[in-house]
């Protein structure tokens, strides 16, 4: 797929649903008793996956032909053996989060992905979760393939979380929901509470309070375990990881007017936002309201002339996905972007901090690349974009929509190697760019994703 540099995008469009809400919808429903109705999930392949995969454990899961998820869940600790492998794709969300379910229901189960999911890190989550009782058998490193033998008698969990993660929290929780007694969790840093929320919502008590924690400010997340989650109607605000893809590609292309209805506005996701402003990207917030227990906006981005900044590291969870994208608005920026605590960015679909600066160097731009920070020297106006070698995406869904966003606002076209990774969190990417007005180019029936 190639991008070719082009001129004002204008228009409004429908993003796809958030990809950690969907992922948890899906779990929650299937631990829940009764029926679970979900309104604008990801049907990504990500998704997709995790509802194949609660499927394989006994849910029904089934969508209706208005588009509506149903969910009919089997009570916690209720959950049956798996007849054969599980395989999460490219999820380390599913992956993870399933984990933590598995370790508190009785049975066996056996987790694969793809080549990029098999070189993650899951002791991650294996450690803290062998402490409930289960036992894992993994590849070397803590890789996948693994197998989970769940515990019969699972235990509470109290853990502090080494690394500022989501996915680590929310396994610890979805296996402290299987266990008498309280399961406690302590942060430092605050990450996405999707899980908290949604719990709140189903029935769960769930509590979280500040804390000192050693010296140092912190939350402590405490889970009263084996509640009878209710089944809940859910409604998913959509991705703001995704929104930010058309929205940089306004705020890079001069005459932008681009409208993103219902954007998630979780405060523990919406760093790039803080950051894009400070960086002079004219964004309208609009509208702020609830929406399932998440608040939401509008957005309306216009083109804007942007200048670097300095990402502080504390900002960093906020905003962890989206550090791919913000790469290309540092580049056609004034002066230079420093972002800062991007450790964690070594362990994604891949490791992004490399492929970042592989792909600004190869189009021209200024980067330097330290074990957890980035430099981008902007060009304060179009950077030069690709040459006749492509970008290589690495199985990176965010990889591959950040380059082509490049592409769009470059002197020459830019091209990447593989776009199939786009579906697993968005579908529709390239036929809603190109309804803005974005020019790519594709070979024929290439764009989608074939369950
Ligand atoms: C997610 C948490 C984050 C994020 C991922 C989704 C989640 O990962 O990068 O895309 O849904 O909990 P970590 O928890 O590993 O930071």
């Amino acid at each position: 797929m190639t991008a070719r540099p082009g001129t004002a995008l204008s228009g409004s469009v429908r993003l796809p649903g958030d990809k950690s809400i969907s992922h948890r919808a899906l779990m929650f429903g299937a631990l829940a008793v009764g029926e679970t109705v979900i309104d604008g999930l990801l049907e990504g392949e990500d998704v997709l996956r995790t509802a194949a995969a609660m499927r394989a454990l006994g849910a029904q899961i089934e969508r209706d032909p208005a588009g509506r998820w149903h969910v009919w869940g089997r009570g916690i600790g209720a959950l049956e053996e798996p007849a054969d492998v599980l395989d999460m794709g490219n999820s380390g969300t599913g992956a993870r989060l399933l984990l933590g379910i598995l370790a508190s229901h009785p049975l066996t189960a056996v987790l694969t992905g793809d080549a990029s999911l098999r070189k993650r890190p899951m002791a991650r989550v294996t450690e803290p979760l062998s402490a409930c009782g289960a036992v894992f058998i993994a590849r070397e490193g803590g890789r996948l393939p693994l197998t989970v033998i769940g515990a019969r008698d699972p235990l509470p969990l109290d853990y502090r979380l080494p690394v500022p993660s989501a996915q680590v929290k929310s396994a610890v929780l979805l296996a402290g929901l299987g266990a008498p007694g309280e399961t406690r969790v302590v942060e430092r840093e605050a990450t996405r509470d999707h899980s908290e929320r949604m719990l709140g919502h189903f029935g769960a008590v769930i509590r979280r309070r500040q804390i000192d924690d050693e010296g140092h400010a912190a939350q402590e997340i405490l889970l009263t375990g084996q509640p009878e989650l209710i089944a809940r109607a859910v409604q998913v605000p959509t991705d703001p990881s995704s929104a930010a893809f058309p929205l940089v590609a306004a705020l890079l292309l001069p005459g932008s007017e681009v409208r993103l209805a219902g954007v998630g506005m979780n405060p523990q996701r919406s760093g790039l936002i803080t950051t894009l402003q400070e960086m002079g990207g004219d964004i309208a917030i609009e509208n702020r309201r609830h929406q399932g227990g998440e608040p939401v906006a509008d957005l309306v981005a216009r083109g804007s002339r942007l200048k670097g900044v300095e990402v502080p590291a504390e900002r960093a969870p906020s905003m962890i996905d989206e550090f791919p994208i913000l790469a290309m608005a540092a580049a056609a920026a004034e002066g230079r972007t420093v972002m800062h605590g991007l450790g964690e960015l070594r362990v994604k679909e891949s490791d992004r901090l490399a492929a970042i600066a592989r792909g600004l160097a190869r189009c021209g731009v200024g980067v330097e690349e330290q074990p957890e920070s980035l430099t981008v020297a902007g060009c304060g106006g179009r950077p030069p974009g690709g040459n006749a070698q492509a970008i290589e995406t690495e199985l990176d869904h965010r990889i591959a929509m950040s380059f082509l966003v490049l592409g769009l606002a470059a002197e020459r076209p830019v091209l990447i190697d593989d776009m199939t990774p786009v579906a697993t969190s968005f579908p529709d990417f390239a036929d809603l760019m190109q309804g803005l007005g974005a020019e790519f180019a594709a070979p024929e029936g290439a764009l989608k994703w074939q369950p």
